[in-house]
């Protein structure tokens, strides 16, 4: 049959699922772009009781959309079912900021969803499974997701930042009028949030046909340090401010790109932005979830070594650090009384 060459399914749950980021993700995911057209897929759908029905009429969407690599998909709002043998763990749904609430409120909502879906990872999911954590506040959530699920080796675990990533490259790219893909090698160091440092001064672009560093093309050292950032910064907030809802086509977009350069692997002397479990490098706290620039080959990810951190990238990256151990410490806290 023409199903000859398909490989065996794999096993990918996605939480959340009845929320608008999953909305976009799911037809991506289930049109082979991430895991390979030969790649067949069993799709866990992890909700909430009361979002049992519409993950219903999304399930119908998904058989309407007739994908031949879809082989099954299983609606749940059980941990076990969700997790078992599970080889990728998309964590979209976490506990929405609602109006008058504290960052700590937050926290300890989401403290307490993420630290029973670790139990439940360590528990069913396969040693090997690949997680990527979305549900805000990303970082942290992802720190406390590892924390209680520590038979998973600690290079399994991620956070997004590649929105902010592709965000960066969007800004080079509309500033100096060409398409994004000839923009190369930016970072996004930190935290998913405000504070974060998103830094070109090693990024290259083609223009004209011929590659030159960003700096040199852009010619305009004080937006680069000012105007760039802070767009990059709050693109965010920019988003829910115009939509009244968070960016969710844009967000499903990055998460592709992630898991999809997890799976396959950058190109020699390319990298992209992931939040991982520090080891130390650059002088971050070591097990602190940090967005660095990440090179893939094999399925490993490494952190590229050895970029020159200048006065001024040091004390945005300290920053951005500062507030990462405090969310850390503030999660910790909320776990310990829960
Ligand atoms: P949404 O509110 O539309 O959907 C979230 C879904 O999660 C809802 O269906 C909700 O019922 C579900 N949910 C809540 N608690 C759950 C639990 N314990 N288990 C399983 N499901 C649960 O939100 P969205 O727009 O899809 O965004 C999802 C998250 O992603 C938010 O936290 C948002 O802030 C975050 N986000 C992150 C990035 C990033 O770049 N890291 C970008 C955009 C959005
Ligand atoms: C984004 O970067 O678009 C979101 O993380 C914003 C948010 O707070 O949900």
């Amino acid at each position: 049959s023409s199903n000859k060459d398909v490989k065996d399914p794999i096993r990918v749950v996605i939480t959340g699922a009845a929320g608008q980021i999953a909305y976009s993700l799911v037809y991506q995911i289930c049109s082979g772009e991430v895991f390979g057209k030969d790649q067949s897929i069993i799709l866990h759908l992890l909700d909430i009781t009361p979002m049992m029905g519409v993950l219903q009429g999304l399930i119908m969407e998904v058989e309407d959309i007739s994908l031949p690599i879809v082989k099954n998909v299983i609606p749940t709002d059980n941990e076990e079912t969700a997790f078992k043998d599970v080889d990728v763990a998309l964590f979209v749904g976490a506990m929405p900021r609602k109006e008058g609430m504290e960052r700590k409120d937050l926290l300890s909502a989401n403290v307490k969803i993420f630290k029973s879906q670790g139990i439940a990872l360590d528990k069913f999911a396969k040693k090997s499974v690949k997680v990527l954590v979305v549900g805000n506040p990303a970082n942290t959530n992802c720190y406390i997701l590892a924390h209680y699920a520590p038979s998973i080796p600690r290079e399994n675990f991620t956070c997004l930042t590649r929105l902010d990533h592709n965000r960066a490259k969007g800004q080079i790219a509309s500033r100096l009028k060409i398409s994004p893909d000839l923009v190369k090698n930016v970072i996004i160091w930190g935290n998913h949030s405000s504070t974060q440092f998103p830094d070109v001064r090693f990024s290259t672009v083609v223009v004209n046909g011929k590659e030159t560093s960003v700096y040199e093309a852009i010619q305009n050292d004080n937006w680069l340090k000012n105007e760039f950032v802070s767009i990059v910064q709050k693109r965010g907030a920019a988003v829910i401010a115009a939509r009244k809802l968070s960016s969710a086509m844009s967000a499903a977009k990055a998460i592709c790109d992630h898991m999809r350069d997890w799976w396959q692997g950058t190109k020699d002397n390319e990298w992209v932005s992931m939040g991982v479990i520090s080891d130390g490098s650059y002088g971050i706290e070591k097990g602190l979830v940090f967005s660095y620039p990440i090179h893939i080959k094999n399925g490993k990810l490494s952190i590229v070594q050895d970029l020159k951190l200048d006065d001024w990238s040091r004390e945005m990256i300290d920053k951005t650090q500062k507030e990462l151990i405090e969310e850390k410490n503030d999660a910790l806290t909320a776990t310990s009384s829960q």
